[in-house]
């Protein structure tokens, strides 16, 4: 997939590019941290905290007034069903969050990244702030955006036991997720072996991120590009991506590290788990061969319930009805309709094959 470096100032960058034009977009804006003084650990050591110059602001309004700048070109260059991400902290997620509602954006959902090893807050003056928030939102209140449901199932280890994830077990994938800071190999280093960037962020929370709200193919743009975190993992899923950043030192760190990146083909960057199969019929299943009229059908102990009509109803107890309220009735259960292709079996080679078996092996054929 073919990334794109710019360096230069995300604003004026932003508005060059053409409105409508990218279908994703992940900010990871300065938070204006507004740390001061030098942070120590409990033994005396110098923290190395974030007191960038990129990260200073004046005043309150100063980095509003920023926040809606950026916030309102990205609104203009985001495809009408596309979607956007922002990331940030206690000092300025809610000046962020304000501001989006005021520019139009819809949210989707907020996610909180629970960092599994995060600072210390050193003195025990407070509690230990261990988490940083992500608006997910879009350009109006019914776009069509991008979401891979089924993959995001896949990717859902927060809330599956791994041996229950061996086991095949998936679960919807929820708003609190439990990703570790960036640390160790993963860090980049400048040539003198010193750490690059001062928040770099994980690539796990941009694999879900990219993951699940943008398909193969799509263009993703990150306007605080730092180290080009979004653009490794896009460029690792098969997507195409626009970096902005003003430090031109980052850009030539970051070019390096997306030069290196190739595309992992993968049911996870395909989104495979989402295509929607094609729908077949069951006479048309009579037609190819797969059932014949007239057939028994039964349930998994191979005792004849019901037999096949031409029409792919079911006669029961002399009465022709859909295989789905069939089901339910021959069941008694509850419900009217139960998924026919859960509970039907027919015999053959002797024993009881499942419906929806024989369904698959006609998709696979078609
Ligand atoms: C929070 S960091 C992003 C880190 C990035 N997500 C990563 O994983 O490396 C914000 C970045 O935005 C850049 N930046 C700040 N203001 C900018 C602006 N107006 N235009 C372009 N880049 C800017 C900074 O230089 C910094 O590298």
């Amino acid at each position: 997939m073919a990334y794109r470096i710019i360096n230069g100032n995300s604003i004026e960058e932003m508005n060059n590019l053409p409105a409508n034009s990218v279908d994703l977009v992940f900010a990871d804006p300065p938070y204006w941290m507004r740390t001061e003084g030098v942070l120590e650990r409990v033994e005396g050591t110098e923290f190395d905290g974030c007191d960038d110059e990129w990260d200073q602001f004046e005043t309150l309004e100063d980095y509003e007034i920023f926040t809606r700048n950026w916030l309102t070109a990205c609104y203009r260059v985001l495809k009408p069903n596309g979607s956007i991400w922002v990331i940030g902290g206690m000092q300025c997620i809610y000046t962020i969050g304000e501001i989006m509602q005021e520019i139009g954006y819809w949210f989707i959902n907020d996610v909180v990244w629970f960092k599994k090893n995060p600072t210390p807050n050193f003195k025990g003056t407070r509690l230990n702030n261990s988490h940083e928030t992500l608006i997910w939102a879009c350009k109006r209140k019914n776009a069509r955006f991008t979401f891979n449901y089924k993959t995001a199932k896949e990717l859902n280890t927060d809330t599956v036991a791994d041996d229950e994830y061996a086991h095949g077990i998936r679960k919807q994938l929820g708003s609190i997720w439990r990703i570790p800071v960036c640390a160790g190999n993963e860090r980049l280093r400048d040539d003198q072996g010193n750490k690059l960037h001062n928040t770099q962020k994980p690539e796990e929370l941009l694999y879900r991120v990219i993951a699940i709200s943008s398909k193969i193919g799509d263009t993703v743009l990150d306007p605080f590009g730092g180290t080009m975190t979004t653009g490794a993992v896009a460029e690792r899923l098969g997507r195409n991506s626009i970096m902005i950043e003003r430090d031109a030192r980052y850009c030539e760190y970051g070019e390096r590290r997306l030069a290196a990146v190739t595309f992992e083909d993968s049911n996870i960057a395909r989104a495979t788990y989402d295509v929607k199969p094609v729908r077949v019929t069951v006479p048309e299943m009579i037609e190819h061969g797969f059932f014949t009229v007239g057939e028994s059908f039964c349930f998994r102990d191979g005792i004849e319930v019901a037999t096949l009509q031409a029409d792919g109803k079911l006669l029961w107890n002399g009465q022709a009805i859909d295989m789905h309220s069939c089901a339910a009735k021959a069941r008694g259960a509850q419900a009217k309709r139960l998924n026919g292709f859960d509970y039907w079996y027919v015999i053959r080679d002797g024993n009881p094959k499942s419906i929806n078996e024989i369904r698959e092996e006609y998709r696979a054929q078609i």
